[in-house]
């Protein structure tokens, strides 16, 4: 099984993932609230790239049907009604709504990766889910890491190697490119402490900067959640 692995969505060339399994790694933490936000029961994710795209698609909802949701600059969006914080996307608030999200990075990897036979979401608090949805497919896989503003990001490369690691059998089936052996490599020196890793990304100290180190330490809990989230015909929602 081939393994690919992109360090930002804007080095994804199109021939390589048309017609591959995909997986969308924004682990700090447009996918960890995704996969957070249907785990506690939200109907489904919409993901899009403008503030403005989301405002005008929320006018074809009911009131009370859709929660406008997301972030600049990791800071709520000024009359948006959740931000980017995994912790506000309770069951009570999301239960059997629509989430319109729109993210700095996170949401533009997703719509980066169209083209793609098939795309999955993953993170830490999902990587084992994920990790045995790729292999009971058995393809060749392509990761799109969001990485940070065109910028390499490493607490997603050390997602992706948590979630390489777990598909590791040692049996040498897996052709790991350059990139896959770095992210296998990282995770598996700073297992059992990936915050010494994620301390010395940018982000990581933007988010705590902002007071967001509680969704950090959430975002850092491996394998909590055993959903894997599809998106398809530009909706995400669990396979
Ligand atoms: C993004 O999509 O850029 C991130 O999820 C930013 C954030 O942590 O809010």
């Amino acid at each position: 099984m081939k393994v690919t692995v992109y360090a930002t969505y804007d080095s994804v060339e199109d021939k390589v993932i048309k017609d591959r399994l995909v997986v969308v790694v924004d682990v700090l933490r447009a996918t960890s609230t995704i996969i957070t936000s249907l785990a506690n029961g939200c109907k489904e994710v919409i993901p899009v790239v403008e503030i403005e795209e989301a405002m005008n698609l929320s006018k074809n909802y009911e009131k009370d049907a859709y929660l406008l949701a997301g972030e600049r600059n990791a800071l709520k969006i000024e009359g948006f009604d959740l931000s980017n914080s995994p912790a506000e996307y309770t069951k009570d608030m999301v239960e059997d709504r629509t989430i319109i999200f729109t993210t700095t990075n996170g949401t533009k990897a997703i719509r980066k990766a169209e083209g793609a036979n098939e795309i999955i979401l993953g993170a830490l608090i999902n990587a084992k889910a994920v990790s045995d949805y790729i292999l009971s497919r058995g393809e060749d896989i392509v990761f799109i890491c969001a990485g940070t503003e065109g910028k390499f990001s490493l607490d997603d490369i050390a997602t992706v190697g948590a979630i390489i690691y777990r598909m590791d059998d040692g049996s040498g089936q897996l052709k790991l490119d350059d990139l896959g052996l770095v992210c296998r490599h990282i995770y598996r020196e700073y297992k059992g402490n990936l915050e010494s890793v994620f301390k010395k990304s940018r982000h990581y100290n933007v988010l705590k900067k902002a007071n967001y180190y509680n969704d950090i330490l959430y975002c850092l809990k491996e394998d909590m959640i055993s959903i894997v989230p599809e998106y398809t015909d530009g909706i995400v929602k669990i396979k």
